[in-house]
């Protein structure tokens, strides 16, 4: 018998991905850049056992069974084997995956990203494989690809048709800007009304926005917000970050019929991030928002207090887990 455990953590996009140019592969519309956030606060766990012993692969997902006929899995599964030494013992034997995350799963909270960046984690190191495995975890989830690195992720779309080039790469670890915090705001923990696939899906076929966006908006956003990473320029960092979120979120109204993920509460925490920025007149804060209501704001670690005082007041529910008083640092080491 052979066992892996793994913890990956989730990341939480500053440039966002959104439209793929091939389903089956996975390969984006346009590069994205992310935080990789640190696993002691949110992240997935995937244990991974296999014996000769074991009738049938097997699946569970926070302690409830799933199909293995999960074509995303299954892609994972092959490539990792592909890569694998192919005299390995335990090479054709079956397997058992049993993960969890310790956050709302598909949410809007980035837990494919961290689930498949672990899945696929723990099968390279069942099967002993070596090198970059971010275009593996990239087939179970596009933004997977991105957590399987700490600190600052850029993931490039690449240009072969293949996709042996759609990888991930640290653009900067944590260390270069420890004071970096994300704060997540839980506004809704319920599943999101139509999955990433499906929203992403919907968008390339009918909104103008998205070719717009990805062609001419986005490369030179990498450009700026990478610069901006690199000399810790906390001002041109929100901009771009606030301004994208916007601009993804409006793609996703340009949809037909229209993804709807954020909620008037999302808007009111717009509203308050803008309100504490004019008040300290420069960017101290900037909201991201992903394919769900919650809220990621990104600040230096002197402004959380403060701004955690301030939605406090606003939003007196919202904010009431020790976890989150201190801001989430970014991730040293992505995977464990
Ligand atoms: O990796 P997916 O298929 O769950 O898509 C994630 C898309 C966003 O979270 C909305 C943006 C991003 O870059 O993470």
């Amino acid at each position: 018998m052979q066992k892996v455990t793994c913890i990956a953590p989730v990341n939480i996009a500053v440039i966002k991905y959104w439209g793929k140019s091939d389903e089956d592969l996975v390969l984006p519309l346009n590069d994205s850049l992310s935080g990789t956030l640190s696993t002691d606060f949110m992240c997935a766990k995937t244990t991974i056992s296999t014996s000769p012993a074991l009738e049938v692969n097997k699946f569970w997902l926070n302690g409830i069974e799933q199909s293995f006929e999960n074509e995303r899995l299954l892609n994972c599964l092959k490539e990792v084997k592909r890569r694998a030494n192919q005299t390995l013992p335990h090479l054709n034997w079956n397997i058992s995956i049993c993960s969890e995350n310790n956050f709302p799963t598909a949410a809007g909270l980035a837990s494919s990203a961290a689930g498949y960046a672990c899945l696929v984690s723990a099968l390279a190191a069942l099967y002993e494989i070596e090198g970059d495995i971010s275009a593996i975890a990239r087939r179970g989830s596009g933004s997977a690809c991105r957590s399987v690195y700490g600190g600052w992720v850029q993931w490039c779309k690449g240009a072969s048709p293949t996709g042996e080039d759609s990888i991930a790469k640290q653009i900067a670890p944590a260390s270069h800007w420890p004071q970096m915090r994300v704060l997540i705001l839980v506004v809704n923990d319920e599943r999101k009304k139509y999955s990433s696939t499906s929203g992403m899906k919907r968008s390339v076929e009918t909104s103008e926005l998205l070719q717009y966006r990805a062609t001419k908006i986005v490369p030179q956003r990498i450009e700026a917000i990478t610069k901006a990473i690199i000399n810790k320029d906390f001002q041109a960092f929100a901009q771009i970050t606030m301004e994208d979120s916007n601009q993804f979120h409006a793609v996703c109204l340009d949809t037909f019929p229209p993804c709807v993920y954020m909620n008037d509460t999302s808007h009111a925490i717009v509203d308050v991030v803008h309100a504490y920025n004019d008040f300290k007149k420069s960017n101290k804060v900037a909201y991201t928002f992903d394919a769900g209501p919650n809220a990621c704001l990104y600040l230096l670690d002197s402004e959380v207090e403060e701004v955690l005082s301030v939605i406090d007041y606003v939003f007196p529910p919202v904010v009431n887990s020790e976890g989150y008083l201190k801001g989430i640092p970014l991730s040293k080491k992505a995977i464990t």
